[in-house]
């Protein structure tokens, strides 16, 4: 068990209507005070669903979080939704540097540091995620990505209550999970590597969580290796069913 308070975060990507909002009210169901003291909870719907989430979650102790921002509070970009109308509508946290983002909209390490800068400065708790491609980990690189990335996305002066989530490209959506071997490997050297960056042993309270196909079936497997502090989960957090075994693997 990790020393830091594990975080179990749902990232329901470009999914979720009004109607889905009665999954997060039965995860509060099942979200109960020994499970509270064991975890936190957070779940990051789209920003449409975020204002009208609120009240469940608060009533449940379920924190919720954006899934992007820009980094400007506010201003002249059509389409972008900045950290402060996240913190304003009742998100704590936000994701940023996801790899759908960096691949699909060509996120580069700066912007992203730049956008946990501006989460932060809002009083967000950015969630900075890395993860290495096929080729790269097939190449033997998982380890040099993974550490420039952390070094490029991260801000110098973060604090030590930041987020880092290693997500594993092909692991995600693909049903793939890294060996209980990898996951340790890797988040040994994220850890280092955070200390690196950050300094001042600001790296022992970062809590470093494991994303890429996390389901009922594996999540104990994967969170019970050293230095993993909770999970991102994608796909199995939009059912209550699912994410709350998920959590319950702790
Ligand atoms: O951010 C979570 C994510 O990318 C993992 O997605 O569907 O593989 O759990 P999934």
């Amino acid at each position: 068990m990790t020393p830091r308070r594990p975080l179990v975060a749902g990232n329901w990507k470009m999914n979720g209507l009004l109607a889905s909002l009665a999954e997060i009210a039965a995860m509060g169901g099942v979200y109960d005070a020994p499970l509270r003291a064991r975890l936190e909870l957070v779940v990051c719907p789209p920003a449409t669903l975020i204002g009208m989430a609120v009240d469940i979650a608060t009533q449940a102790s379920i924190g919720l979080g954006g899934q992007d921002c820009h980094t400007a509070p506010a201003g002249a970009h059509t389409g972008d939704i900045s950290a402060e109308m996240l913190k304003d509508i009742g998100a704590a946290y936000v994701i940023v540097g996801h790899s759908e983002r960096r691949a699909g909209h060509g996120e580069t390490d700066a912007l992203v540091q730049e956008k946990a800068a501006a989460a932060l400065r809002a009083g967000l708790t950015p969630i900075i995620c890395v993860g290495e491609t096929r080729a790269e980990r097939d190449a033997g690189d998982a380890l040099t990505v993974v550490g420039a990335q952390i070094a490029g996305s991260l801000p110098a002066d973060a604090p030590g209550s930041i987020v880092v989530a290693y997500e594993p490209v092909w692991a995600i959506g693909t049903g793939l999970t890294p060996t209980v071997a990898d996951v340790a490997q890797m988040h040994a050297f994220a850890r280092e590597r955070v200390e690196a960056r950050l300094g001042g042993g600001k790296s022992a309270s970062v809590r470093i969580l494991y994303g890429g196909s996390v389901k009922p079936s594996n999540a104990r497997d994967l969170l019970s290796v050293a230095n993993v502090d909770g999970a991102l989960v994608g796909g199995a957090s939009l059912a209550a069913k699912d994410f709350m075994a998920i959590a319950d693997a702790y």
